[in-house]
């Protein structure tokens, strides 16, 4: 923005205010900061004045339902909507058309060409104008004054065919109106695709004419709160009854609301769980289940007949609601228990000569896939659906990380990404001490937008049936609207360019400087985001040639002003400032908080580096590690790097239902004073400390000290996240530690580091 650059020093400078009032105006009105990021956008000089005597003009009739949305965004309540004939003198006004020969560039191209007098929007299909509307009326609501268009001449076209937001509506349940704000702001950022999880065991939310205690029963429970519900006997209540909390869509609202996003470039695929995540419909259509009794399982029996029927005929009416070519069947997290001891699944498998409850699994997807292709139809399904073998024609939402997806595009199925370490928006955003009580986990906005879906080991032909990406927002412990959409913005916006452009061309400090501008368009919208909150994140990466701790920081607050300090003491507007990572070799506390004001400064956060004797050591186990949770492997309880607030991020490492019993050689002989280990406990995912800690050490690998054993005080209910450091005071020259900490729960230990430190 040259323009903005070269006038406002002078601006700055010259302090008349008849000058400021007149210019800036101009000048604030060209803001350019798109979010996702454009194909290509020229600056040009001028502005379109955006007023309600307008025209806008169509090519074709059937661009109709374009000019009214186009026209709503701008708040052109007055405009008229004309027909335009190709050939005639333009006059000043917005012109749509379609130009099919676009699609020789991208089949979902699309420009944008705003001058003085006319705005002119051109699109390769109709879906793809609709994405021109969109993204002039973002640019629109990105200006301070909304009166004004910056001229620009703009190319555009999408990454990916699939760009998602899910929302699920059985753990609460949204009213219309909510999902259609968020229908409004996916099509501000050019998505394309709302996943409505519909059902699943805390409420069926779709009317189903030919089963109606679905809605009049297995749409209402007991508890608003999932975790309350969850917590107590699990019971369903009749709609209507004082206490019953939940709710339902009808087929009519549910086939309006498939037409509002239609209209603004929306497909609505609808999920239907099967054959778990289903213990509503069994308990009030319980002849469905294995036992043939309500409350006992949350499976469909395969080996009953009457579940395909009843499948068949729930589906043939989602059909008739969802013009969509995928169906969402779920598919994820089906205990194959019940089927193992059911006499009808048994039946099922030894008729179809399948091997076990896997391809019992799967011989129901298959039969549902089917189902669905003779509609004409695409089945889609949560990972789980390989399992078995993955049906023909069906396409896999990989959520289990992204290995499902590779396995699948490897089969030369169709993936949709939506790994949870990258797309989950039920995890933290931030430090959890700060937050509202969330799943777990920490995602935030900067790991979501590092994030690419296509993985590094699929071939350029593989990397091809990697149809999209998606933002899941699961609601176990989302129970407002308000809290949804805390969750989801503005995380939201960096998937949504995750979903739009080339690996190449993201840059986290541009997009972050972009998002800036976007706190205004989401205060215009009424959405209750996520506020960026002072403290900083302090990260450290042990390199092993500089012998040395690398150091970088980052604040949440775009150009916060970071101080900090490594004796100890507490950084203020005068201790060192951050200008960029740098080196420190020891163990030492780093402090750092950023300047809020010349008497304020934000909360300080810190952390230890830890280059210390031990890293690099030899490390063997003498009871494994989980694989799930390796972490960095057999080098990360010494890799000289502390982990953070999660335990899967890659510094924590797991041991399920043993020990950690391990045996460290350090490089060389050496006086260490204190060994230090740190635990986690998070009692919701089963992560417990160890009962106790047997420290012993030797100088020459055979002859061992008595252990030391340490133990804690930190209660086994304590329901807050704690990282707890044992102690062992040492005062001796060793070459050889063991640790021994005692999995008295058998349930998860997690471990970070074994920190030497030297006298
Ligand atoms: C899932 O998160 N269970 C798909």
């Amino acid at each position: 923005m040259p323009l903005v650059k070269s006038f406002l020093p002078i601006l700055k400078n010259c302090g008349l205010l008849f000058i400021l009032s007149v210019s800036v105006i101009d000048l604030h009105a060209q803001n350019f900061d798109l979010i996702p990021k454009p194909v290509a956008l020229e600056r040009t000089n001028g502005n379109f004045k955006v007023d309600d005597q307008l025209s806008v003009y169509i090519n074709k009739m059937n661009l109709e339902d374009h000019a009214v949305l186009l026209k709503a965004g701008l708040g052109l309540s007055n405009a008229s909507i004309k027909l335009s004939n190709d050939s005639q003198t333009r006059d000043n006004g917005i012109y749509l058309s379609i130009d099919k020969q676009k699609a020789n560039i991208h089949k979902d191209y699309y420009q944008i060409d705003i001058t003085e007098d006319q705005i002119i929007l051109i699109g390769a299909s109709k879906s793809s104008l609709l994405l021109a509307v969109n993204r002039l009326v973002q640019l629109n609501l990105l200006q301070e004054n909304r009166d004004l268009l910056p001229a620009i001449s703009l190319i555009d076209y999408p990454r990916f065919d699939y760009r998602g937001l899910h929302i699920d509506v059985s753990r609460h349940f949204f009213p219309v109106p909510f999902l259609e704000k968020m229908i409004d702001m996916m099509a501000i950022y050019q998505l394309n695709t709302f996943h409505w999880h519909l059902t699943d065991g805390p409420g069926w939310r779709l009317e189903i004419k030919e089963y109606p205690l679905l809605t009049q029963k297995a749409a209402f429970r007991t508890h608003g709160v999932w975790k309350d519900w969850w917590d107590s006997s699990r019971q369903y209540m009749h709609e209507g009854d004082p206490q019953a909390y939940g709710g339902y869509y009808t087929q009519e609202e549910a086939a309006a609301l498939v037409e509002y996003a239609g209209k603004r470039g929306i497909t609505i695929i609808p999920e239907i769980e099967i054959p778990g995540h289903s213990e509503e419909v069994l308990a009030f259509y319980p002849e469905l289940s294995c036992s043939g009794k309500p409350y006992t399982q949350s499976e469909f029996c395969l080996g009953n007949e009457k579940t395909f029927e009843f499948l068949e005929n729930v589906l043939a009416e989602v059909i008739e609601i969802f013009p969509s070519e995928y169906i969402h069947i779920g598919g994820d997290e089906a205990s194959k228990k019940a089927w193992s001891t059911c006499k009808k699944c048994q039946r099922r498998i030894d008729e179809e000569g399948l091997d076990d409850e896997e391809e019992l699994q799967s011989y129901g997807i298959r039969r549902i896939e089917e189902f669905l292709s003779s509609k004409g139809r695409k089945l889609l399904g949560w990972d789980e659906i390989l399992e078995g073998g993955l049906a023909p024609g069906a396409t896999v939402m990989s959520w289990r990380g992204e290995n499902g997806g590779i396995a699948s595009a490897k089969a030369g199925h169709e993936v949709i990404m939506t790994p949870g370490a990258y797309c989950y928006f039920d995890k933290y955003q931030t430090n959890p001490a700060t937050q509202p009580l969330a799943i777990g986990g920490y995602l935030p906005i900067d790991k979501v937008y590092s994030y690419d879906p296509v993985p590094q080991v699929l071939t350029k032909e593989e990397g091809k049936l990697i149809k999209g990406v998606q933002a899941n927002v699961w609601t176990e412990y989302i129970s407002s609207q308000e809290h949804a959409e805390y969750m989801i913005f503005p995380r939201l916006l960096a998937l949504a360019e995750v979903a739009w452009i080339a690996p190449e061309e993201k840059e986290w400090n541009d997009f972050f400087k972009r998002l800036q501008s976007h706190y205004r368009l989401l205060q215009l919208k009424g959405i209750n985001y996520y506020r960026p909150i002072a403290e900083v994140t302090i990260k450290s990466v042990a390199d092993t040639i500089k012998q040395a701790s690398l150091v970088s920081i980052s604040a949440e607050r775009y150009g916060a002003d970071i101080r900090y300090t490594l004796d100890g003491t507490d950084p203020d507007k005068d201790s060192k400032i951050y200008n960029g990572p740098f080196y420190e070799k020891g163990i030492k506390e780093i402090k750092a908080a950023i300047v809020l004001s010349d008497e304020e400064m934000g909360p300080v956060n810190s952390k230890e580096l830890v280059y210390h004797l031990g890293v690099g050591s030899e490390v063997k186990y003498l009871q494994g590690y989980s694989q799930k949770y390796a972490a960095q492997g057999d080098k990360t309880l010494v890799n000289g790097m502390l982990g953070n607030f999660t335990y899967s991020d890659g510094q924590w490492q797991g041991f399920e239902g043993k020990d950690l019993d391990v045996e460290i050689r350090l490089n060389e002989p050496e006086m260490i004073s204190d060994v230090k280990v740190p635990f986690m406990q998070i009692i919701g995912p089963g992560v417990f400390l160890p009962s106790e800690l047997a420290v012993s050490w030797s100088l020459d690998g055979r002859e061992f000290s008595e252990p030391k054993i340490v133990t804690h005080n930190i209660s086994e209910s304590n329901p807050d996240l704690i990282i707890y450091v044992f102690e062992i005071p040492v005062g001796e020259k060793i070459q050889y530690l063991r640790v021994h900490g005692k999995n008295k729960k058998r349930a998860f230990l997690f471990a970070d580091e074994v920190v030497f430190y030297g006298e």
